[in-house]
């Protein structure tokens, strides 16, 4: 070993990224030891995911070394990378939707039988115990295509475990985890760490890198700013210097409910997903949905804009029905839906910044069959600048956009559109503090301009913080309605948890 840290696993020196009008990296040192977790923070757009691909080998540096078990490359191709026993889940899944969740651990490092054929029987039951060790009962037959955004997560933490790993990197793993799924997370690292795996973690939660964190190194606009030691540091510290200043009072709720009602939901029921929802949500006001992963949050929003279609009950905006089971009704009517998968339905990801934000409200863009191109490019600017949006133009392809900023553009297409009635699925999923600030303003704003807003979110803080009521849903049905002042962490959680869980 000629490594001047001799417990570094893998020191990055120096790495530059230039992509073409953009300089993701310029200049970063990273270095990560044997069974520390590292995280790695910053804005959105700040460089994070751009670094640790480059350590896989996706991307190649465009200056800079790489040292990995005392050998120093100029680059990695992924499958030095894998040979170098470095795995990484990313931010954007990259399962295959229509195999199973066995299948798609194995994919790609099949074990054979020692007749050379595929050892099903033996990656369905290494499938299973990795699983088990995760604490995620899921069926392992079942297609990826069918499971929730946060199932489909834990099979790629899954799929990474199948391999001998000596670095795992993980890109906002949490993002799309509650709670409980979160704490099994944390539970699976810490086991991780003390075998000797070095972990590289994103996330943009900051109690996660107090909670889990050995060092931290942060990222502002491609540089690396600072690396310290978690017990050294804390979240104002973190925060500022992500952001180069401090930022207080992150929710600024402002009550904006009025009298009449925006939106009713009465007696929804969709078999299997969620059973008799009723509630009202009145012009002005924010009705937050709390509940674990899985309690049927997401089907319902999908259920009341109409992509899917319920089964029973009724959905009306101002008084007037909708016709059931039609996204056109609910767009009609003025409902607009921001998804938590924004990568599947929430963006056509080859078009430009400018074709997404504008391409739901073309109509008021255009006069007649003539767009307005002045008028599209004065919103789009709108959005950009409102939003923190990095991108280095209206006319880049969202496909090239950070995580957190794709997310951003989601939002603003349905803003720009002009709603009555706005159902948010974890809005802030992936986006840094500032732009979170950013989107509880605006969503302020919309309360003020009496938008009647249904949030679906599993970020308590986030819940009791916007929230001017909080439904909470467990196994598809409202367990708990709480006023403001009710809704506490703990009445939340105690009406979120299944009771045959508890039980249990
Ligand atoms: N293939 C690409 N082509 C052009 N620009 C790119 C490409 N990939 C990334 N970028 C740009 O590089 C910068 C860094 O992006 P990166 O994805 O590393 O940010 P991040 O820190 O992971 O942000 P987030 O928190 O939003 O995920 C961004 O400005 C992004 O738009
Ligand atoms: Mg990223």
């Amino acid at each position: 070993m000629d490594s001047a840290v001799p417990d570094a696993l893998v020191r990055m020196v120096g790495i530059t990224k230039n992509y073409a009008g953009v300089a993701a990296l310029k200049g970063v040192d990273l270095d990560l030891r044997a069974g520390e977790v590292h995280c790695l923070i910053g804005e959105n757009g700040a460089g994070k995911s751009t670094l640790t691909r480059i350590l896989t080998g996706a991307e190649q540096p465009t200056q800079g070394t790489i040292e990995v078990a005392g050998h120093t490359h100029n680059e990695l191709r992924p499958a030095a990378a894998h040979e170098l026993g470095i795995s990484a889940i990313y931010q954007e899944t990259d399962l295959v939707p229509d195999l199973t969740v066995w299948q798609n651990m194995y994919l790609g490092h099949e074990p054979r039988t020692r007749y050379g054929t595929l050892d099903r029987r033996g990656m369905r039951r290494s499938a299973r115990h990795v699983l088990d060790d995760l604490g995620v009962g899921l069926a392992v037959d079942l297609r990826v295509a069918d499971l929730s955004a946060a199932n489909a997560q834990l099979v790629q933490i899954a799929k990474a475990l199948t391999r001998e790993n000596r670095v795992l990197i993980m890109d906002e793993p949490s993002a799309v985890l509650s709670d409980h799924e979160l704490s099994g997370l944390f539970g699976i690292i810490r086991t991780l760490c003390d075998r000797g795996i070095g972990i590289i973690y994103i996330s943009h939660r900051l109690d996660e890198v107090i909670q889990l964190g050995d060092r931290v190194t942060v990222l502002r606009d491609g540089r690396g700013v600072e690396t310290t030691e978690v017990r050294d540091t804390s979240i104002p510290a973190m925060i500022r210097s992500m952001v180069g200043r401090d930022l207080t009072d992150q929710f600024g709720k402002v009550p904006a409910a009025r009298e009449t009602v925006a939106l009713s939901v009465r007696g929804l029921t969709a078999a299997g997903r969620f059973q008799d929802v009723s509630f009202d949500v009145r012009h002005g006001e924010i009705l937050g949905i709390a509940g674990l992963v899985g309690a049927g949050r997401s089907s319902l929003l999908s259920g009341i804009f109409g992509d899917l279609s319920p089964d029973d009950g009724e959905v009306a905006v101002e008084g007037q029905r909708l016709a059931g089971g039609s996204a056109r009704a609910g767009i009609a009517h003025g409902i607009g839906l921001v998804p938590e998968d924004r990568r599947g339905a929430g963006l056509v990801l080859g078009r430009s910044v400018q074709d997404n934000v504008t391409l739901p409200s073309i109509d008021s863009l255009s006069w007649g069959p003539f767009l307005r191109p002045g008028a599209m490019r004065r919103v789009t600017r709108r959005f950009i600048d409102d939003f923190a949006i990095r991108t280095p133009s209206p006319a880049q392809p969202v496909r090239f956009l950070s995580g957190g900023n794709q997310q951003k553009v989601v939002l603003a297409k349905w803003l720009a559109r002009g709603v009555s009635v706005l159902l948010l699925d974890e809005p802030t999923v992936g986006v840094d503090v500032g732009a979170k600030s950013e989107i509880y303003a605006l969503m302020n704003r919309l309360a003020e301009d009496g938008v009647a807003i249904v949030m679906v979110s599993s970020d308590l803080p986030e819940v009791l913080g916007m929230s001017d009521r909080v439904i909470v849903m467990s196994e598809g049905r409202v367990t708990a309605e709480l006023s403001r002042n009710e809704a506490t962490q703990e009445a939340i959680m105690e009406a979120a948890v299944p009771t045959s869980a508890a039980v249990a």
